[in-house]
């Protein structure tokens, strides 16, 4: 029976394509400053190198979120991770990053990199909460929406 008050089912999470590049574009033009263009995501989500898992909303099969990144060897970079404004404080990103780690470490990577703006503190504790540690500093780095510049951490993990 319908209940208003039924908890909304968990997003399940999967390999994303091309498909869903507006999707994403969408998502990250609400997540970051300075957005992506949707062909930039398309070009992105056509290589091979390129891994993505999307978080699916089991009710109407929307995007909550997704993660992508950039392989090479056994050595990877994630590109970039974001979750739907309306959808954040759930567990997404933690989901997406979770079985984002299990698709890389099945194709044998065991070195990965991230970069982050050293105040986003969100991110920061995610990153925190797998394991991840700053190896390095980028000195006014990101450009920030008043124009200013915010500096980058990179992070790395190794991989189990
Ligand atoms: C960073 C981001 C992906 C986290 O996604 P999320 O679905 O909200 O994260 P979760 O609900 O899975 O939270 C997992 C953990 O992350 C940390 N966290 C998430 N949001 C946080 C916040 N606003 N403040 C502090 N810690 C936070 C917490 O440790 C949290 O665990 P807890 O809920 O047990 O405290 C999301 O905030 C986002 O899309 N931000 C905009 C894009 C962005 O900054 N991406 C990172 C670029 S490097």
């Amino acid at each position: 029976m319908f209940s208003p008050f039924a908890k909304a089912p968990a997003p399940f999470i999967r390999n994303i394509g091309v498909e869903r590049s507006a999707e994403c574009a969408k998502i990250h033009a609400a997540s970051f400053a300075y957005p992506w263009r949707e062909t930039d995501i398309e070009q992105l989500l056509f290589a091979p190198e390129v891994f993505a898992s999307g978080a699916i909303d089991a009710r109407d099969l929307g995007l909550a979120g997704f993660i992508m990144s950039r392989a090479a060897q056994d050595e990877a970079e994630i590109l970039t991770i974001a979750v739907a404004s309306d959808r954040r404080r759930s567990g997404i990103g933690r989901s997406l990053l979770s079985a984002h780690l299990a698709t890389l470490s099945a194709i044998g990577i065991k070195k990965l990199f991230l970069e982050v703006d050293a105040d986003n503190a969100a991110a920061l504790a995610l990153y925190d909460t797998f394991g991840f540690h700053a190896v390095a500093e980028r000195k006014a780095y990101y450009r920030t929406a008043d124009a200013g510049r915010a500096k980058a951490l990179v992070m790395r993990l190794d991989m189990p």
